[in-house]
């Protein structure tokens, strides 16, 4: 059985891990604007990632007796300033959301929830991976200064990626 509190915050969760797709489909968006289709290709696999991590914690409150309670998804900003900044505020967007399974997770500890915990424990480990990642994008796009030769190759490599987590298992 989930505390109201838990119940409310995982809710919210949830909601922000749609709005993070929306974010990052607005980024997909924007590059292929610029027909820079692979990098364009890696946002959407981000935001298809950010969706698996919305219905999981929505499988999640299910199967505890929870009640999921769907809410407007805020609108994503899309007046980026360039390449570079489309790379940093996706890094700023996870470390928000590290921020926010953090709390989360301080929450259930606090409450003793070892199911919530251990539930948490895999957001918490994927937090690190997606900081990482985006950490690594951001240096590698800085490296081309946002232009040219660098930034096709980039678009090149990231037109590889595919969806690799196991979040809707
Ligand atoms: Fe679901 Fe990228 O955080």
């Amino acid at each position: 059985m989930l505390s109201n509190n838990l119940e409310k915050l995982l809710n919210t969760q949830m909601n922000n891990e749609f709005h993070a797709e929306y974010t990052y489909l607005a980024m997909a968006a924007y590059f292929h604007k610029l027909d820079l289709d692979g990098i364009a290709n890696y946002f959407h696999v981000q935001a298809n990632e950010e969706r698996a991590h919305a219905l999981k914690i929505f499988q999640f409150l299910l199967s505890k007796g929870g009640t999921v309670v769907l809410k407007n998804i805020e609108a994503p900003s899309a007046d980026f300033k360039g390449t570079i900044d489309v790379f940093e505020r996706a890094l700023e967007q996870e470390k928000l959301v590290t921020k926010t399974i953090n709390s989360l997770m301080d929450i259930a500890i606090k409450e003793n929830d070892h199911a919530v915990h251990s539930f948490l424990r895999w957001y918490v480990d994927e937090q690190v991976e997606e900081e990482a990642l985006a950490t690594k994008n951001l240096s590698r796009i800085k490296l081309t200064e946002g232009k040219g030769q660098g930034l096709l190759i980039v678009d090149q490599e990231l037109s590889k990626r595919i969806t690799a987590d196991d979040s809707h298992k």
